[in-house]
Order: structure tokens, then C-alpha cells, then sequence
């Protein structure tokens, strides 16, 4: 584990909003026609994109959350998806859309997706706010994405290095210094 680390602002907050209004207006208009969406947010990291999400969506909306983890402390994914926590709802015959913070390798998404499609949502869909699609193992892609970004560790806006900086209101590149 590296020590010393410096953060370049990668996308500013002012940045981010702009886009969540974006896709909250492109997914109310998908969703337009639903009795409420369950928004399922996967823990931690999309704790803070989602709070930002659903206050811009002009649906009725139920809020769900399902916690699966695979990196622990490191920066490498184990690739080992475990499901720390279910949904509290039921979710069959539902429309669902899964709010990610960032599809890596795919394996998070990929996992849940498969949980989730075995339940028999009536719809079953993805955003991501950050993808970086270089590092894909799996075929899996977010329906709607915030932005695209190169291979860089990333934080902030919910997203941490080893339980730090979630709470960076804009995203970041880790630069290691030693
Ligand atoms: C991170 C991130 C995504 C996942 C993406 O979660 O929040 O959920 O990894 O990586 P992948 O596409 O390679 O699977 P993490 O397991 O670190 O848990 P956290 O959300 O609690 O930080």
C-alpha cells in the first residue's frame, strides 16, 4: 500500500452536477411511464451520486440499497464480488435502476446484475457515473454513464482510497508520491 499520495481534480463538482441534471432528465423520461422506480444504490460508493441522482429525477421513486464489495483495502479488484448487504425491497415486476459510482473491471456490476435479473424485475437498469473501459473484464456496460475516464485511480463524490476522501465533493486522480 502506497503512503503518500497527492489529488488532481479530475471533474469538478460544478461539472458533475451538470451532468447528474442531464441524466436525471434522460431517465425520467425512460422511466415516464412507471408507478415508481426503485432506485438501488450499491454501497458505499454511490451513496453521494445517488443522493444527487434521485433529487433530479421527476419520478416517484423508492430508494433501496444493496452493499457489495470486492476491493477491501486495496486498489486491486480481488474480483470476488460479496453481497454484505440485500435490498429490503422486493423487486419483481418492478422497474429497477442500479446506481453505480464507477464500472471498473465489470465484476461489481456484473454480479449484481445477475442477482438482480434472477428476481424478474420488469425492467432491469444501469447507471453508472463513472466507467473507465479500459480496465473491463466482463461484457457488462452501464445503460447510462456520467463519463468516461482512462485508467487513473479515482476518488471523491463517494468514492475512496483505503476509507478516504469519499467525501471530496469533486472527483479526483490519486498521484502516488512515494
Ligand atoms: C468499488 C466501486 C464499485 C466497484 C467497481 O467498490 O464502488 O462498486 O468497486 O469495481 P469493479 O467494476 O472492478 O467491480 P468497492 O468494492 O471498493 O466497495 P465500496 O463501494 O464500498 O467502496
Amino acid at each position: 500500500m502506497h503512503s503518500k499520495y497527492e489529488i488532481d481534480e479530475m471533474i469538478s463538482a460544478k461539472a458533475i452536477a451538470a451532468r447528474v441534471e442531464t441524466l436525471a432528465k434522460e431517465i425520467s423520461e425512460h422511466f415516464a411511464d412507471t408507478d415508481k422506480l426503485v432506485v438501488v444504490g450499491l454501497l458505499r460508493g454511490s451513496f453521494v451520486f445517488i443522493a444527487d441522482l434521485v433529487r433530479e429525477l421527476t419520478l416517484p421513486v423508492e430508494v433501496d440499497f444493496l452493499e457489495a464489495s470486492s476491493y477491501g483495502n486495496s486498489t486491486e479488484s480481488s474480483r470476488e464480488v460479496r453481497i454484505l448487504k440485500d435490498l429490503r425491497g422486493e423487486i419483481e415486476g418492478r422497474d429497477v435502476l442500479v446506481v453505480e459510482d464507477i464500472v471498473d473491471t465489470g465484476h461489481t456490476l456484473h454480479h449484481v446484475l445477475h442477482l438482480l435479473e434472477a428476481r424478474n424485475p420488469k425492467r432491469l437498469m444501469t447507471c453508472a457515473l463513472l466507467d473507465k473501459p479500459s480496465r473491463r473484464e466482463t461484457d457488462v456496460k452501464a445503460d447510462y454513464i456520467g463519463f468516461e475516464i482512462p485508467d487513473e485511480f479515482v476518488v471523491g463524490y463517494g468514492i475512496d482510497y483505503a476509507q478516504r476522501n469519499r467525501n471530496l465533493p469533486y472527483i479526483g486522480a490519486v498521484r502516488f508520491t512515494s
